[in-house]
Parts: C-alpha cells; sequence; structure tokens
C-alpha cells in the first residue's frame, strides 16, 4: 500500500454496479484513502438523484475503513486541488472506454499538471457491466441481483418493480 497517499475515484455512479465496487476494493488496497468522488455528470440524464447515489454508495463500501464517498460540483481538477489530492482513479473495462477516458485524463492534467490518472481494470467478469445497462434490464424486469449491491438491487426494484 502506498502509505498516507489518497486518490479520488470520481464519477456519476448512476446507479453503482459491482464493477465500481470492484475497483473501489482494488484502489483501496493500493492507497491509504480513496475518496469517491460523486458528482452530475452534465452528459447525461441521471435516474437517481446525487443524494441518493451518495447514500447507496455509501452503504456499499460500508465495510472499507478506508473509503469516503463525497460529493463534488465543477470542475474535477479544482476539487481535487480543494483536498489536496492528484491521483485520478478511473476504471478501464474495454478498448470502447479508452478514447473517452485517454481524452480526460490529458484535458484533466492540462487543467492541472499535478494530475496523474491511474487506470484500473476491473474483474473480467464485469466488463461487460455498465449502469445505463443495468438500468435498462431492471426496466424491463430482468434480475439485477447479480450486477449490483444489494441495497442497490432493492432500490430498482422499489423503481422500477422488476423481479
Ligand atoms: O461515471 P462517469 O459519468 O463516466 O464520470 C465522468 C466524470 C463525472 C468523472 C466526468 O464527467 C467529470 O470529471 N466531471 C466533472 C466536470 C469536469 O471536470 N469535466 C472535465 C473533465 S475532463
Amino acid at each position: 500500500m502506498n502509505r498516507n497517499f489518497s486518490a479520488a475515484y470520481p464519477g456519476s455512479f448512476d446507479p453503482p454496479t459491482n464493477g465500481h465496487l470492484d475497483i473501489i476494493i482494488r484502489a483501496s488496497n493500493l492507497f491509504s484513502k480513496i475518496i469517491v468522488a460523486v458528482t452530475d455528470n452534465i452528459n447525461k440524464r441521471h435516474t437517481f438523484t446525487l443524494q441518493e447515489r451518495i447514500d447507496l454508495l455509501r452503504e456499499s463500501v460500508a465495510n472499507l475503513k478506508n473509503v469516503e464517498v463525497l460529493p463534488f460540483s465543477g470542475l474535477l481538477a479544482d476539487y481535487l486541488e480543494k483536498i489536496n489530492s492528484f491521483v485520478v482513479i478511473r476504471g478501464l473495462r474495454a478498448l470502447s472506454d479508452f478514447e473517452y477516458e485517454f481524452q480526460m485524463a490529458l484535458m484533466n492534467r492540462k487543467l492541472n499538471k499535478k494530475i496523474e490518472t491511474i487506470f484500473l481494470t476491473p474483474d473480467q467478469s464485469y466488463t461487460f457491466l455498465s449502469s445505463s445497462m443495468v438500468k435498462e434490464i431492471s426496466m424491463l424486469g430482468g434480475s439485477t441481483k447479480s450486477f449490483v449491491p444489494k441495497c442497490v438491487e432493492l432500490e430498482l426494484k422499489k423503481r422500477f418493480g422488476n423481479r
């Protein structure tokens, strides 16, 4: 573990999936503290409110003592300066993620040259998993049991009344 070294894992987490959780666990084994930084992605229409996403994440990571879930708004680069933490963790599932992630990593470093982005790959069983697919499955009556933490599964059931 990188002693006394924190990293931020930013995202919209709408909703959090087991893939996100897998990345959080991997990151928490590498750094002394992980801040899961939750925000609204202005390019997406969210299903869950910011507070709902935070609550679901907090419940999902309750057993991880070095993980904190916090909201942020505005530029990630500005937020990292505020919390004095300049390592960004992002999950990379497949080649299809690469272009967007690469662009974001370079843009963040352009905005603040102290920022380094580290890409972690989730367990291969999660490479196909995304929040939008989970929502689609739930909306169409499918079970999300094996894709999301229990609290998220219950919330999806409440919202979409699926199995
Ligand atoms: O989980 P997502 O939606 O893929 O996460 C994207 C997110 C929220 C990390 C990204 O959109 C972001 O950093 N938003 C904050 C605003 C910002 O800094 N935009 C410039 C990014 S280069």
